[in-house]
């Protein structure tokens, strides 16, 4: 971007302590606002947010709840407009009603504005004056959109149609109402947004036993109920959410979605060629050759990071043609799956996380063939099973168990992928490995992954970890060979992005529980004497995740998702636990922060 910060900048910033505020902290140099919340118009003609009178309705036209994955796409050249995209993941029931008393005593309303509480936004956006501040553009501009659990979605790829996918509704197999659980994501080179389905399984109730093994099996792979019972109660509000009643809608979610938010009237996809499994995110890379790559982890514990390749092209013209090409790029191409191979003998990776003999927790490792020229490379499994029962296929083809692959992402210069391991708790020290090294990980890890030759579309690599997060202080925590007691405490990193300058920026959700401090966003410098000297940007109020992070493409702006303020046990709305933003009951929001301070460069970062 013309005017951005240049690559490889230092970071000047004074790093923001640890905390328990019921805030947004900033560092000293920057200031930060409200950009949208939960409730705010989002559709031309929403009426404004009334906590205490609440319809389906107005939610519909509405932000949605639990703001995770945050992108903004340029509408002008001098990008003083923008679209600001954001996933809207899951719903805090117990802090949107008072008086709830769980899933069996809800409303059909309540159950119906907790479906439309799910989905996405896009939300035109505007800078404020000259500044890094963004304002939404006003109500019910023309790229306002609201996706929640009742828009008609199209399933792309070789799994649409199948018999796999197939509902009474839906006797196509091809049209599917709603996404569920959308976390990360990522953006695509033709100007699409990536957002993945994760703990889909949690929507799923069941009025009796499932009682055909081989479904009950393939359920069981993905924790969706087996046996009679509900978490959240939609079936009352939908029977397609019984599973008794409708076998195969669990099967139509647990993909990666695409969503033109420069077509407002375009109709998101529902990505089969990518797998079905719980999606963290979507994030793209070129090949050597001209096809999109795109790295994918399945955020659960002892889980795996999957690649997808092109078959097809990427066309960096500008015509309708050539957009039209790439909106069809993803529905064609290879899947694999990562095995990791440590260099170091077994023997010292003891689960205690010290390092081995030679210094680094490294070693090479292999993309597993799951679907190669649109044929199966799983004994016993066709390719429509393979897309759908994606973790069946990579546990037979032998990858490798993760302490929860969340974000997975490509630099935009050296391509080096960096993937986020959230925690494993449940690890035992005979199942420590090279590349998940340590035995009840409560911290989680960050991994470094270089494809050979530097090619996006290679099917060996090396890694090595750059980070094991946690106290600083506790001898089984790495930052990346910096002098520790220099760094700020970092835990449970999930979201990752770079700003403009190549910078590693990661969020957190999980330091209350694991380090007793609230979530964060941190820079890990990669290069140079500064390498590995992680430092915390912000902080985000009690009780909650911090999502997105995104800087934007000039570097100017920072924008945080404050994802669930207030989700502490027992919290109500007659006691809530937080007030962000507005100093009642908390809402989950996007906040955009930026620099006003008189020294160093306009960058976010400096
Ligand atoms: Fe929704 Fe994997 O965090
Ligand atoms: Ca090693
Ligand atoms: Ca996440
Ligand atoms: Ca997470």
């Amino acid at each position: 971007h013309p005017g951005g910060p240049e690559y490889g900048r230092p970071v000047g910033f004074r790093p923001v302590g640890d905390n328990t505020l019921d805030a947004v902290v900033v560092p000293n140099g920057y200031d930060w606002s409200v950009t949208i919340a939960w409730g705010d118009p989002v559709l031309r003609g929403a009426p404004e947010f009334d906590f205490d009178d609440q319809t389906a309705a107005a939610q519909r036209e509405q932000f949605g709840y639990n703001c995770d994955f945050v992108a903004v796409l340029p509408l002008d050249r001098r990008f003083d407009r923008a679209l600001l995209w954001v996933n809207h993941e899951y719903t805090n029931e117990e802090l949107m009603f008072r008086g709830w008393t769980g899933a069996a005593g809800a409303t059909r309303q309540q159950l119906r504005i907790a479906m439309a509480a799910h989905g996405g936004s896009i939300v035109e956006i505007e800078r404020v004056g000259d500044t890094g501040e963004w304002r939404p553009a006003g109500g019910g501009r023309r790229h306002n959109q609201r996706i929640h659990t009742g828009t008609r979605f199209r399933v792309t790829g070789p799994a649409a149609g199948s018999a796999l996918l197939r509902t009474e509704a839906d006797p196509s197999g091809t049209a599917v109402l709603g996404m569920l659980n959308n976390c990360a994501g990522g953006t695509t080179p033709w100007g699409t947004v990536l957002t993945g389905e994760e703990n889909f399984h949690q929507y799923f109730g069941a009025s009796a036993d499932v009682i055909d093994s081989t479904t009950a099996a393939r359920y069981a792979r993905y924790g969706i109920r087996t046996t009679t019972g509900t978490e959240r109660g939609w079936e009352r509000a939908e029977p397609r959410f019984d599973v008794a009643r409708e076998q195969n809608e669990p099967n139509r979610f647990g993909w990666i979605c695409q969503i033109d938010p420069y077509d407002p009237r375009s109709t998101p996809q529902k990505l089969t060629a990518l797998g079905r499994f719980k999606h963290e995110g979507a994030t793209t890379a070129l090949t050597a050759d001209g096809r999109i790559a795109v790295y994918m982890g399945d955020d659960e514990r002892f889980e795996y990071v999957y690649k997808f390749v092109s078959s097809g092209r990427y066309r960096a013209g500008r015509s309708a043609r050539d957009r039209r090409h790439n909106l069809a790029l993803l529905e064609d191409g290879d899947l694999y799956v990562a095995r990791f191979t440590g260099d170091s003998p077994a023997a010292e990776i003891d689960g205690s996380g010290r390092l081995p003999s030679d210094g680094l927790f490294d070693g090479t490792g292999e993309w597993l063939a799951l679907v190669v020229g649109g044929e199966s490379r799983v004994d016993g499994m066709s390719v429509e099973e393979v897309l759908v029962f994606a973790r069946l296929a990579a546990d037979a083809a032998g990858a490798t168990k993760m302490d929860r692959p969340e974000d997975v992402e490509p630099h935009p210069v050296t391509g080096t992928v960096f993937m986020a391991l959230t925690n494993n708790d449940r690890r035992t020290p005979a199942q420590a490995d090279e590349a998940n090294p340590r035995a009840t990980n409560r911290w989680g890890h960050v991994i470094a992954l270089d494809e050979d030759g530097g090619d996006a579309a290679a099917l060996g690599f090396t890694w090595r970890i750059v980070l094991v997060a946690g106290d600083p202080d506790d001898p089984s925590t790495y930052y990346a060979g910096f002098d520790k007691s220099r760094v700020s405490m970092i835990s449970c990193p999930d979201n990752i992005a770079f700003d403009p300058s190549g910078r590693l920026w990661l969020a957190t959700d999980g330091m209350p529980g694991s380090v007793g401090v609230n979530d964060g966003m941190f820079v890990l410098p990669l290069d140079g004497d500064d390498a590995g000297h992680l430092r915390r940007f912000a902080s985000v109020p009690v009780g909650a995740e911090c999502c997105g992070p995104c800087v934007t493409p000039d570097g100017r702006t920072a924008l945080i998702a404050v994802q669930h303020p207030g989700e502490e046990d027992g919290a109500s709305p007659d006691a809530p636990a937080s007030t962000f933003p507005y100093g009642d009951q908390p809402r989950p929001s996007v906040v955009t922060v930026w620099r006003t301070g008189p020294t160093g460069g306009p960058y976010i970062g400096d």
